[in-house]
C-alpha cells in the first residue's frame, strides 16, 4: 500500500492559466496544469505520480479500448470568499468508485491514492478553481484496464488517473425532455448503478435522436415495460407531485446512486418535504399533470447540479411547466450552493478542506 505523502511530483514549468481566463469556461474543455497517474500491476498499486498534464501513450491492443473496462467519477471543488478550497463529499464518490470497480472486475483503489491524490493534485492546481457563482473545479478520477492483449478477460494491469477541469454550468437553461420508449439505459442485473464508461457511450444514440426532434435529453424508462422512470440524461430525476418529492429507488440496480441525489433528498427533508424513493410510472405522472398536481421536475448530478425541466414529451402528450414560478428546486440549489461556497454552515459535514 502507498503511504500518504509517498508521491512522485514533477511540476509544470509554465502555467496554462497565463493564457486562459476562467470567466465563462464551458464544461469539460480546459484542463489544469497537472494530472495524477498511478499504475496497477501484479496485484499492487505503484507509487502515484503527479506530473504535467500530457497525452498518454497507449498500445493499440489496450484492453479498455476493446472491451470497455473503464469507470470514472465526477466531483467538484469550490473556492470560498477567503480563497480556501473545499471538495464536496469526495468520500461518497470514493465509495461509489470502488463499487463500480467491483462490478467491472477491476481492482479497488485505496483511499491513500483516491482521496490523498486528489487533495495533493488540487493543492498544486488550486489557482484553477474559478472564484465565481455556478463555477467550480470539476474533478475527474478514472480507471481503465491497460493489458496489451485482446483476450476477453479482466486485465492484470490498470491505470488510475485524476484530471481537473475548471467549469461553468452544464445545462444553463431549463430543459425539454423526451420520454424514451425505444432505447434503454439500464436493466436489472446489468450495471446501471456503476459509473462505467459504457453506460454513457450506450446513451448517445437516444440523446442524438432526441436532439434531432428538438429535445435536450431523454427521460430513461425501465427496460421491461418502458413505463417506470429511471434517470434523465446523465442525471437522477426528481418529481414533486402534490408537494411530495418522488425519485426512483436504488433497489433494482438500474439507478446511479448520485451524490447530488442524496444531498437533494437531505435538503428537501431539511425543508420539511416528504421524500419517497419508489417506482414512479409515466401514467402516474400524466394523471398528476392532468390534475394540475405536478409542482416541479428536475434533474440532479455533479456536472449539472440541479437542472429544471420545463417540458416533458410522452407519446402525443406535451406537458409544459412554468419554471419561473418554481420555488422548491431553486431553494434546494441555493442551500446546496451556500454550503459548497461556505456561505452557510456545513451542517451535514459535506465539505472536505483541501
Ligand atoms: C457528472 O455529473 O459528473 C457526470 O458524470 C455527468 C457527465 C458529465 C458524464
Amino acid at each position: 500500500m502507498t503511504a500518504v505523502g509517498d508521491f512522485n511530483i514533477t511540476k509544470a514549468v509554465h502555467s496554462k492559466l497565463d493564457d486562459l481566463s476562467l470567466e465563462n469556461v464551458p464544461f469539460g474543455k480546459y484542463f489544469t496544469d497537472h494530472m495524477l497517474v498511478v499504475d496497477y500491476e501484479k496485484g499492487k498499486w505503484k507509487t502515484p505520480s503527479i506530473m504535467p498534464y500530457q497525452p498518454l501513450q497507449l498500445d493499440p491492443s489496450l484492453a479498455a479500448l476493446h472491451y470497455g473496462q473503464a469507470i470514472f467519477e465526477g466531483i467538484k471543488a469550490y473556492k470560498d470568499a477567503d480563497g480556501e478550497a473545499h471538495i464536496f463529499r469526495p468520500y461518497d464518490n470514493f465509495r461509489r468508485f470502488n463499487i463500480s470497480a467491483e462490478r467491472m472486475q477491476m481492482p479497488a483503489v485505496p483511499e491513500e491514492i483516491f482521496i490523498e491524490g486528489m487533495r495533493q493534485l488540487i493543492e498544486i492546481d488550486k489557482n484553477w478553481i474559478p472564484a465565481r457563482d455556478n463555477h467550480a473545479l470539476y474533478i475527474r478520477p478514472f480507471m481503465f484496464s491497460s493489458d496489451e492483449a485482446i483476450g476477453v478477460r479482466p486485465s492484470d494491469k490498470y491505470k488510475f488517473l485524476i484530471i481537473l477541469s475548471p467549469t461553468g454550468p452544464y445545462y444553463a437553461t431549463p430543459m425539454r425532455i423526451y420520454v424514451e420508449e425505444k432505447y434503454v439505459r439500464a436493466v436489472e442485473g446489468g450495471y446501471g448503478f456503476a459509473k462505467a464508461a459504457g453506460n454513457y457511450g450506450g446513451s448517445l444514440l437516444a440523446s442524438a435522436e432526441a436532439n434531432r426532434k428538438g429535445y435536450d435529453q431523454v427521460l430513461w424508462m425501465d427496460a421491461f415495460e418502458h413505463k417506470y422512470v429511471q434517470e434523465c440524461g446523465t442525471m437522477n430525476v426528481f418529481f414533486i407531485i402534490d408537494n411530495i418529492a418522488i425519485t426512483p429507488g436504488l433497489e433494482t440496480g438500474t439507478i446511479l446512486e448520485g451524490v447530488t441525489r442524496d444531498s437533494t433528498i437531505t435538503l428537501l427533508k431539511d425543508m420539511g418535504y416528504k421524500v419517497e424513493e419508489r417506482d414512479l410510472s409515466i401514467d402516474e405522472i400524466l394523471e398528476a399533470y392532468k390534475a394540475g398536481k405536478i409542482n416541479e421536475i428536475f434533474g440532479t448530478g455533479t456536472a449539472a447540479t440541479i437542472s429544471l425541466i420545463k417540458e416533458l414529451k410522452y407519446k402525443e402528450y406535451i406537458m409544459n411547466f412554468d419554471v419561473d414560478t418554481w420555488t422548491i428546486a431553486p431553494e434546494v440549489k441555493r442551500r446546496m450552493d451556500a454550503i459548497k461556497y461556505s456561505q452557510e454552515p456545513d451542517t451535514h459535514g459535506w465539505l472536505y478542506k483541501v
